[in-house]
């Protein structure tokens, strides 16, 4: 059965380590001669890049197609769409604010006995290719590696949204303990943290995910301290209420003093200086964006290479 990329619970623990591991390893031209669909219905800069480039990298050839032009379920039906683009290519990659989509891709793919795995680029609901890329630059900082990240602690600090649920989700599968601070209205329900949960407890290796109304106690002891906008794509019209609500988790000075001595800051990006982290800290030594940034190639090329070299 075909194996897609859709959420960071797709992957067992152990298979998740061995994405990472693949990420850092010599895969050859692995997609020499195969294609790599690219579809974004919404805006990317860092994922539209990264993906092509790690296509490049494998010795494929990206095919980057913008919404407009495919019309998922406008011009032709999602599953029409996954069905024709698995006809020329080994993997489709798609950005979409409706998660539901992505999964009807992957079933109609399924149903055709077709092996050609669907990766989540972005939906609302996660970004599971920007949290393998999160995870190899907290593990940057672990002397153990990707090993080394069991027991670590990290805090999310403002909205848990897409990256924090995708985030949090490979990082209990790692045996890390998340704190995540988010404002009452904005924090993760019971179905999200009973599905991190049970992520945790199928790892066995200690992880969990916990709460903190605060986010001076969220901090506490964190290695990385990560953040994201407080209005994602198509939550523009919220802004002013998120403003409001958000203004006490801002990521400024004063919370990664609080933090451990070491503790670095991530962000996806793009970033809003002065809402949910101040220049000072985006732009200053504890920042570890542009690593993280350029990791999204690194993530992007283990993923591909583990789906594609797998058998059916
Ligand atoms: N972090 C991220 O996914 O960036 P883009 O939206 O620019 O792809
Ligand atoms: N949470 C943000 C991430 C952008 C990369 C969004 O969904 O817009």
């Amino acid at each position: 059965m075909t194996r897609h990329f859709l959420e960071v619970d797709d992957l067992s623990a152990s298979e998740l380590a061995e994405v990472l591991a693949a990420s850092r390893a010599d895969n050859g031209r692995l997609l020499a001669g195969l294609g790599v669909a690219v579809v974004m219905t919404l805006p990317s800069t860092r994922t539209r890049n990264s993906t092509e480039m790690a296509v490049t990298d494998l010795g494929g050839h990206a095919v980057a197609l913008a919404g407009g032009e495919v019309g998922i379920d406008a011009r032709e039906t999602a599953e029409d769409v996954a069905r024709t683009l698995a006809q020329y290519h080994r993997a489709i990659c798609v950005r979409v604010t409706d998660h539901e989509v992505l999964v009807r891709m992957a079933k109609a793919i399924d149903d055709a006995g077709l092996d050609v795995p669907v990766v989540n680029l972005l939906s609302s609901m996660g970004h599971p290719v920007q949290a393998l890329a999160d995870l190899l630059t907290i593990a940057d900082l672990c002397p153990g590696r990707v090993e080394g990240l069991r027991g670590a602690r990290i805090a999310w600090i403002g909205d848990s949204n897409n990256v924090a649920r995708s985030l949090s989700l490979g990082a209990v599968a790692l045996g890390m303990h998340v704190t995540v601070s988010s404002p009452e209205r904005y924090r993760f329900g019971a179905a999200d943290l009973e599905r991190v949960a049970s992520h945790a407890q199928r790892a066995g290796l200690g992880g969990a995910l916990v709460q903190a109304d605060e986010p001076a106690a969220a901090v506490a002891g964190a290695l990385a301290v990560c953040t994201d906008v407080w209005a994602s794509m198509g939550q523009e019209h919220e802004r002013d209420a998120r403003m409001a609500a958000f203004s006490g988790f801002r990521v400024d000075t004063a919370l990664l003093e609080l933090a451990s001595p070491d503790a670095v800051l991530l962000h996806c990006l793009p970033a809003h200086r002065g809402e949910e982290v101040t220049a000072e800290i985006l732009d200053g030594p504890r920042s570890r964006v542009w690593q993280q940034t350029a990791h999204r190639r690194t993530a992007m090329r283990g993923l591909l290479a583990w789906l594609v070299s797998r058998a059916p």
